[in-house]
């Protein structure tokens, strides 16, 4: 099944001078629809937007696959465990994957049809992370330590320019995709958008070492949700993200070349009362993976896998609830109102990036 590419430039046109619903006109408003509804249905979506080009995304993973190649003891230099690895790297072998820990979840997994079990991780994952914070911070917030100073590798003079544009873009990219989301969904325009501000957003591209764990099977992420809002992906060099769709369904995801891949978060999960699921999703070596890692080889291209993820957050000061007409629905009250910040701390401490390491 391949997941339908939207393009995001007439609403981009039509959302520069500022229209509402109903003046935004059928065609835009049946493309809105789509939008929510494949986010409903699949927890994922391809976009094209002509402001994030093929060249940025190609600038941005360069200079990744450079950092990932450099030592062990280097990249440690820019881990911060006593802020919950929230800015800075995260070291392979921290992060834990939720089905792993969540029995609740385990239990869920085994009543899925075989064919679309996910893979079953043995420890931790193993990848490596960059938690770099893009967007303005607020001035006063409860959640300090989630809006911590950012964190740059020496010798990498381009890294800061780099990391925010390319950021920016992939939020301008989200915040469409929002507000599409938002009028497919009957609420206003700016329902998500209004919430983001100053939110906490991430982009954390994950590094994998395919030369070290380039088997078939080898899990570098294992199945899991993510707790944000919307998760925004430019393509990957190796493929290899599996998603499940609402029906239980799996999906091996192959992402066009300029075009980038958004999945819903919890927060999103939590804004529309259950209406859009955050999207469950892995990262594993198929044998599609190993033929990218060959004829990387061939050409003598860098063998890290490098995923430039984006977090769009809810802000940490808002309240999370069912929006709109979501408040009435039947699952809402499985939805109280909580902080995003509190909301995001809770959820952390389940996959140890707080813990432990905290009080040492
Ligand atoms: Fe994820």
């Amino acid at each position: 099944m391949d997941l339908p590419v939207i393009d995001l430039s007439p609403y981009l046109e039509i959302s520069a001078v500022d229209h509402e619903p109903p003046s935004l006109g059928p065609e835009l408003q049946s493309l809105c629809s789509e939008v929510s509804r494949t986010l409903r249905e699949t927890g994922a979506l391809l976009v094209k937007d002509p402001r994030c080009s093929v060249e940025d995304n190609d600038r941005f993973l360069d200079m990744m696959e450079n950092y990932f190649e450099k030592s062990q003891e280097f990249k440690r230099l820019q881990e911060r465990p006593h802020l919950h690895y929230q800015v800075g790297v995260t070291p392979e072998g921290v992060e834990v994957p939720r089905s792993l820990v969540d029995e609740e979840m385990q239990e869920k997994i085994k009543s899925m049809q075989k064919e679309f079990q996910p893979s079953t991780p043995m420890g931790p994952d193993l990848k490596w992370r960059y938690m770099w914070r893009v967007g303005p911070r607020p001035s006063t917030t409860r959640f300090q330590e989630l809006n911590s100073e950012p964190v740059i590798p020496e010798g990498f003079p381009q890294w800061k320019e780099t990391m925010d544009s390319w950021g920016y873009k992939m939020i301008s990219a989200i915040e469409a995709v929002a507000e599409m989301t938002a009028i497919g969904f009957g609420l206003p325009k700016d329902a998500f958008t209004s919430l983001m501000k100053q939110g906490p957003h991430l982009l954390a591209p994950t590094g994998s070492d395919l030369q070290r764990y380039g088997r078939e099977g080898t899990v570098f992420a294992g199945y899991h949700y993510d707790l944000n809002f919307l998760t925004i992906h430019g393509r990957s060099r190796f493929p290899g993200l599996n998603i499940w769709l609402r029906n239980g369904q799996k999906v091996e995801v192959s992402v066009p070349v300029g075009c980038l891949l958004i999945q819903t978060g919890k927060e999103l999960e939590w804004l529309t009362g259950g209406e859009c699921l955050a999207g469950m999703h892995e990262v594993v070596a198929t044998n599609r993976t190993i033929d990218a890692i060959e004829s990387a080889r061939q050409q003598n291209r860098s063998l890290w896998r490098v995923s430039s993820t984006l977090f769009a957050h809810i802000a940490s000061d808002a309240v999370l609830k069912p929006l709109g007409h979501f408040a009435n629905s039947p699952l809402a009250s499985k939805y109280p109102p909580i902080c995003a910040g509190d909301f995001v701390e809770l959820e952390l401490a389940v996959i140890n990036l707080k813990g432990e390491k905290e009080n040492s």
